[in-house]
């Protein structure tokens, strides 16, 4: 089990980093833009920032649409970092660029993903990444964590559980991380504070409080 961390926002991402427990990072447009980034140069070196305090993967999105454009960021994000994970929407033009990239042994994230059928094109244009979108499933009533799993089980009976990873994504709070660990994706990324919500019990607060009451009597 992976936990990225869903954000561009550097501050957060040391906090995260400095826990130890965090496998690599997701980005797209919004989050960038959130942070006020602009320019192409910009974007750049915003990436070479993030992968210096990551060690592992770091998924950089392509703003391109159309193929020829897909391929050509692509390869200019991936030479950027060698833990770069060029980031592609699930459309057709988006499925040849995986291809593409996958023939080079240059690592993919098939993001907005809704459905079992996307993941599994994904899949099998060699995508290293799937990233089912559980919240926004949710927020128009559909089952994101379902589709997760059924993604996972999927894969499993047809054996692209080998090379593609199942990412859960647009994930928005504790429980979406517990459901996704349940049904086995293979990695969340989420903001830092719903990941810290793991920690959460109230009866470690409560033994806690106790142990250092009685350790005032042992000093
Ligand atoms: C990450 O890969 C996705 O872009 C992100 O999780 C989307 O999250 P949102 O639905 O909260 O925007």
């Amino acid at each position: 089990m992976k936990f990225f961390l869903d954000t561009a926002n550097l501050e957060q991402i040391r906090e995260g980093m400095a826990l130890g427990i965090i496998d690599g990072v997701t980005t797209n447009p919004s989050l960038m833009a959130k942070e006020g980034i602009e320019g192409t140069e910009a974007v750049r070196a915003h990436y070479r920032r993030i992968c210096e305090l990551v060690q592992g993967d770091v998924s950089a999105e392509v703003l391109s649409t159309d193929y020829e454009g897909m391929i050509a960021e692509g390869a200019a994000l991936a030479a950027l970092d060698e833990h770069i994970v060029v980031k592609v929407p699930c459309t057709e033009a988006g499925i040849r660029a995986i291809r593409h990239f996958a023939n080079r042994n240059i690592s993919t994230n098939c993001t907005l993903i809704f459905s079992l059928g996307q993941a599994v094109l994904a899949a099998k244009a060699g995508a290293s990444y799937v990233s089912p979108f559980v919240g926004r499933l949710d927020d128009i009533s559909e089952d994101g964590v379902g589709l997760v799993a059924s993604i996972v089980e999927t894969f499993q009976t047809y054996g692209y559980d080998r090379n593609c990873q199942v990412l859960a994504a647009s994930i928005r709070h504790t429980r979406h991380i517990i459901d996704c660990m349940e049904v086995g994706a293979d990695v969340v990324t989420s903001p830092l504070k719903a990941i810290l919500g793991l920690l959460q019990h109230p009866l470690t607060d409560k033994g806690l409080a106790q142990f250092v009451r009685d350790s005032e009597k042992l000093r």
